[in-house]
């Protein structure tokens, strides 16, 4: 089945986040004292790469473009890690992504008419489920200690990612028709999302 232009782009985009993500991951488990967090930040790093490998063996089989994805404008989310200072500011920083991934994914595989996107999509949701909660669990265990912290690193990432996010609904709508469409269903969908805090 032939994947709009948009769709192709969409995936690409998908790829190289979760390749960002995995490189993010791992240079924080190289650079922590805790062995908790190198553990777990090394496995959530290779979780991230298994999936940008989902994806690129996903264009692989579908024989569409696979393309270089680069934030030149730096106006992405990833690029906005330049901001973190500490170790509770990048917990939150990937929490508040990944908080959004199931709500985006979902809305994209019901839109989607491949069945190979949705099924991956499906899967990912699934399992981005693990992601969310190990990092919600230790920052929810140190906020007794390090609660401003903790609030003000949330606070600072969630409107960041907010922002971003509707930035890029621009960008999803600038790539014509199909674009216009996954655009309007995730805008649609946003009351849906807005106001769910990343833990109770
Ligand atoms: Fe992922
Ligand atoms: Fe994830």
């Amino acid at each position: 089945m032939v994947l709009s232009q948009a769709e192709v782009f969409i995936i690409n985009r998908y790829a190289a986040s979760e390749l960002a993500g995995a490189l993010l991951l791992g240079k924080k488990a190289r650079e922590t004292d805790s062995p908790y967090l190198r553990r777990m930040l090394t496995w959530h790093c290779a979780e991230e790469a298994r999936h940008g490998m989902l994806w690129y063996n996903l264009i692989n089989e579908l024989q569409i473009p696979s393309v270089p994805m680069h934030d030149e404008q730096k106006e992405g989310y990833f690029s906005k890690a330049g901001y973190v200072k500490t170790m509770v500011e990048f917990l939150a920083f990937v929490h508040c992504y990944e908080h959004r991934v199931p709500f985006h994914f979902s809305v994209h595989a019901d839109w989607t008419t491949n069945s190979r996107v949705k099924e991956l999509l499906h899967q990912l949701i699934r399992e981005e489920d693990a992601h969310i909660d190990w990092i919600k669990k230790y920052l929810i265990g140190i906020e007794k200690t390090e609660g401003a912290t903790v609030r003000e690193a949330m606070v600072k990432f969630r409107a960041i990612e907010e922002e971003t996010y509707h930035e890029d609904l621009g960008k999803i709508r600038m790539l014509g028709k199909e674009g216009i469409t996954l655009a309007d269903a995730l805008t649609a969908g946003l009351a849906s999302f807005t106001g769910v805090r990343p833990w109770g």
